[in-house]
């Protein structure tokens, strides 16, 4: 990965195990402010939990499942994760 600006907000599906997890931890490291991790069940991912208690104010987990409409609409309203940031977005589909 290159150098990503620490301003935009991330959302990284798939952020659970994998390739994923690995974007998640390798943001972290370069300082990105935000990163949104969705995948269907972050809650057991041991290794997403450790980056959310390690950054609690930069790694925000959300339940979704990709291959649902209904989910992804239910879960990622725009305003929801990104409407109130002053930042610009950028969105890694990963599974
Ligand atoms: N690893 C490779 O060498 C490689 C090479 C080429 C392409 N790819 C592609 O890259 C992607 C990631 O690969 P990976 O090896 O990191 O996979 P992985 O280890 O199996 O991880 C898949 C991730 O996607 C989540 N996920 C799966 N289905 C989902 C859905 N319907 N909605 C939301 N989240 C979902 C999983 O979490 P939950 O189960 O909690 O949802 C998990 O976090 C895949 O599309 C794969 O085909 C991988």
């Amino acid at each position: 990965m290159g150098s990503p600006s620490t301003d935009l907000v991330f959302f990284i599906t798939g952020a659970s195990r994998g390739l994923g997890l690995g974007m998640v931890t390798g943001l972290m490291a370069q300082g990105v402010t935000t990163v949104i991790a969705a995948a269907r069940r972050p809650d057991t991912s041991e290794a997403l939990q450790e980056l959310v208690d390690q950054f609690p104010e930069r790694v925000v987990t959300v339940a979704m499942d990709t291959s649902s409409e209904a989910s992804v609409k239910a879960r990622c309203p725009a305003g929801e994760y990104f409407g109130h940031r002053q930042h610009s977005s950028l969105l890694a589909r990963n599974c």
